[in-house]
């Protein structure tokens, strides 16, 4: 555990001083001067001097980075801070987390591929949970699952054809819910075909008659009684794994919960997603954090949630998006003279439009705004704040340097929280390609002597 609380108290004398930076929000770039305010004068007059340059050059080109020192400083700081690849006792890859249950006693598995099931993203996320809680089930033995925010089965249909693992899925929505139903059933009838042409299959593999995954539909808290809708439809079953693919904003920290105070749960396999949408008591969740009354702002849990690698690998900046927001937040300001009001929320409107001129209209139109604008004028409008687009570039690439280290500090605060009580086996492990699934990182426990 000490190695987790240098590295979490590293990474909170790390983010403090930036505070201003990852609390602040790319709508109010221009609005509030954020270039002046929040970017170290170092590193203005440096971007100043290769103006010319691309932005995303200045942070990932080599040539550019040994001329940018302040920069890069920065950017080094930042990735000493994350987790990435091994570091023992506190995060692992998957291949060498298997590895690892291997020297617990563990036999490990080859993963399949899901492919002709669902989208790709889905499939590369599958196929590692699935594994990975196959793997886990049969050394913990476990033969009874219930998958928290089951969504449409992706997940738990392949633990009940492929794992042959009894499955309950909780989820809140209905349409999920019956859809879930209604996915299995039409798997099950090309499952044969399919299996048969991957390795490893054998008369069992190919079996769907009895195969188990129940729907249940309900929203599920803190309060919820687990064991007791688990017992309606498994009464056979005394253990359970717990698993949760992309269980969003507080339904992570509700899990861990269960799987703490429940003893019949012996393992859990969880990936979250939407840190913004935790509520504020569910973070932190560790003694260690709680003490120090640690907390993060929703625009910093917001900023944890760009794709950073994916970004970096698609070698630019989405610029058009930010700045549409960025301009009209000042037409907000400006024509419709809202400054200092409580802004209504303008929602993803970017996508829906081609130019400035379209996403003025639109969220005009959304927020009952009166915009007596010709479209000449509209255009001019942004046109004369072009300027400051490569900046606002700048700034977001330099807060999304961060973005990995608040990431990084909510899923440490999660594992201290199960290795504070009391669950030696408790990882961190990378269990999907980041830039295929964003949200890669598994939270994962066993409870190997209970
Ligand atoms: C991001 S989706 C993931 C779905 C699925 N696990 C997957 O990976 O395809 C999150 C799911 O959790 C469900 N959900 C969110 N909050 C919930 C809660 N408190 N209780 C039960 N289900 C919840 C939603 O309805 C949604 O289906």
């Amino acid at each position: 555990m000490d190695k987790l609380h240098q590295r979490i108290e590293s990474i909170i004398a790390y983010v403090e001083p930036l505070k201003p930076l990852i609390n602040s929000h790319m709508v109010s770039y221009i609005t509030d001067d954020l270039w002046n305010k929040y970017v170290p004068e170092d590193m203005r007059d440096e971007y100043e001097s290769h103006s010319s340059t691309e932005v995303f050059d200045l942070f990932f080109n080599e040539d550019c980075s040994r001329i940018n020192r302040t920069l890069q400083k920065f950017i080094k700081e930042a990735s000493s801070m994350t987790v990435y690849g091994n570091d023992p006792e506190v995060t692992y890859k998957v291949k060498d987390f298997k590895k690892h249950l291997v020297s617990l006693g563990c036999s490990t598995s080859n993963s399949l591929n899901f492919d002709k099931f669902m989208r790709p993203k889905k499939t590369h996320e599958v196929e590692a949970m699935s594994d990975i809680v196959g793997v886990i089930s049969e050394f913990a033995g476990v033969s009874h699952i219930v998958d928290v925010g089951d969504g449409k089965g992706y997940l738990s249909s392949v633990l009940a054809l492929e794992n042959k693992l009894s499955v309950l899925g909780i989820d809140a929505s209905p349409t999920n819910t019956a859809g879930a139903a209604k996915r299995v059933e039409k798997m099950k009838k090309h499952w044969k075909g399919v299996r048969r042409k991957m390795d490893n299959v054998d008369d069992e593999k190919l079996d769907t008659d009895n195969v188990v995954y129940q729907q249940h539909t309900q929203m599920v808290n803190d309060d919820t009684d687990l064991a007791a809708i688990a017992e309606q439809y498994f009464p056979e079953a005394s253990i359970l794994g717990i698993v949760g693919l992309h269980t969003c904003g507080s339904l992570s920290p509700t899990c861990l919960k269960h799987f703490v105070r429940n003893p019949g749960l012996k393992f859990i396999v969880n990936v979250g997603c939407c840190y913004h949408l935790i509520e504020n008591s569910d973070f932190p969740l560790s003694d260690f954090l709680s003490r120090v009354s640690y907390t993060l702002s929703r625009n910093a849990r917001m900023l944890s949630l760009q794709p950073m690698d994916r970004i970096v690998q698609s070698e630019k900046v989405q610029s058009d998006p930010l700045m549409y927001r960025a301009v009209f937040e000042h037409m907000m300001d400006n024509v419709f003279n809202l400054k200092g009001t409580t802004k209504p929320d303008v929602g993803r409107i970017s996508s829906k439009c081609s130019n400035f001129v379209q996403y003025a209209r639109k969220a005009c139109s959304r927020l009952n705004l009166p915009l007596s604008m010709t479209d000449e004028e509209i255009r001019t409008y942004y046109e004369e704040l072009r300027c400051h687009e490569s900046k606002l570039q700048f700034y977001f690439l330099l807060r999304l340097i961060v973005a990995p280290v608040i990431e990084n500090l909510i899923l440490l605060d999660r594992q201290l929280y199960l290795l504070e009580n009391g669950f030696p086996h408790s990882y961190m492990v990378e269990l999907f390609d980041s830039v295929i699934s964003p949200r890669n990182y598994g939270i994962i426990s066993i409870k190997l002597d209970t």
